[in-house]
C-alpha cells in the first residue's frame, strides 16, 4: 500500500500563511521540492477547518492553491497540487456540509476525529456525512485513541455467545452489542488514511506499532504525509 500510493500526498499542510503548516512561500517551495525529489506528483492541500482557530473560506483556500501552483510552476517543480481540506468532527460540523470542500475529483472528506469526544457522536456525524453522499476519510486513525481493531474480548463476543447458548433472556443482546468503532466505520463506508511518519516511529513506538496492525489488517486506504513544514517533512520521509 505504501510503495504504490507514493505518488500521491492525499493529507498535507502545505499551503502557505493558512493554518499551522508551512509559514511562508519559501517554505512551501522547499516542501514542494523536497516532495518532488521523494517522487510526489500529485499533493492534496488539505489545511485545517476548525471553528474559532483555522476558518480560511473555500475560496481563499482556492486563491492560496492557485498562488502556490504558479509558483511552482514557474520554478518548474513539476507537482499538481488538488484543493481539499481537513474537517474537524465537532458541533459545527454538519454546517460545512452545506458546500464542503471535498478531496478535488473524488466525492472524499477527510476528516479528524478529536482525542476527546463521544463515539456515539462520531458515529451519528459520520454517518450524517455518508447521509449527503460524501465517502468520509479518516485521517491518521492510528493516531485516534478510539480506534482500535476489533478483538473478541473487547467486542465480548464469547460472552455473548455464551449467554445465547445458555438459551438466556437476555440472548438477544448479542444482536443489540454496538459494534467496534472502527468496525462501524468500515460498515458505513469510511475510508482511511495512514500517516507516512507513523510507521516509522515517528509519534511514537505505540502508534508505529498500531499502524502496523492496522496495515496488516487492511484497514488503510490511501497514504499522506501530514506535512506541516519542511523540517517535518523530511522527518517524515526520513531524509537529511
Ligand atoms: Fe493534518
Amino acid at each position: 500500500m505504501r510503495d504504490k500510493k507514493r505518488v500521491t500526498d492525499y493529507h498535507c499542510h502545505i499551503l502557505p500563511g493558512i493554518d499551522d503548516g508551512a509559514e511562508t512561500l519559501e517554505s512551501a517551495l522547499l516542501m514542494a521540492r523536497l516532495f518532488h525529489k521523494a517522487g510526489y506528483r500529485e499533493i492534496y492541500c488539505t489545511s485545517h477547518l476548525i471553528k474559532g482557530r483555522y476558518e480560511a473560506s473555500s475560496s481563499e483556500i482556492l486563491d492560496a492553491r492557485n498562488q502556490l501552483q504558479s509558483e511552482l510552476d514557474r520554478e518548474q517543480i513539476n507537482i499538481k497540487l488538488l484543493l481539499g481540506r481537513e474537517h474537524y468532527i465537532d458541533e459545527f460540523l454538519l454546517d460545512n456540509l452545506r458546500q464542503p470542500l471535498l478531496l478535488e475529483d473524488t466525492n472524499l472528506f477527510l476528516i479528524e476525529i478529536p482525542p476527546f469526544i463521544a463515539v456515539e457522536l462520531v458515529k451519528e456525524i459520520l454517518f450524517q456525512v455518508t447521509c449527503r453522499g460524501y465517502v468520509p476519510l479518516i485521517a491518521h486513525p492510528e493516531r485516534s485513541n478510539l480506534l482500535e481493531l476489533p478483538t473478541p474480548e473487547k467486542d465480548n463476543t464469547k460472552f455473548w455467545n455464551f449467554w445465547s447458548n445458555q438459551k438466556s433472556p437476555i440472548k438477544n443482546h448479542q444482536s443489540k452489542m454496538p459494534p467496534n468503532l472502527l468496525t462501524y466505520l468500515q460498515d458505513i463506508g469510511c475510508q482511511f488514511q495512514a500517516n507516512l511518519g507513523s510507521f516509522h516511529g515517528l509519534y511514537g513506538k505505540n502508534i508505529q506499532n498500531k499502524a502496523k496492525s492496522f496495515e496488516q489488517a487492511s484497514i488503510y486506504t490511501h497514504l499522506g504525509t501530514d506535512a506541516h513544514n519542511p523540517d517535518h517533512l523530511k522527518q517524515i520521509l526520513n531524509i537529511t
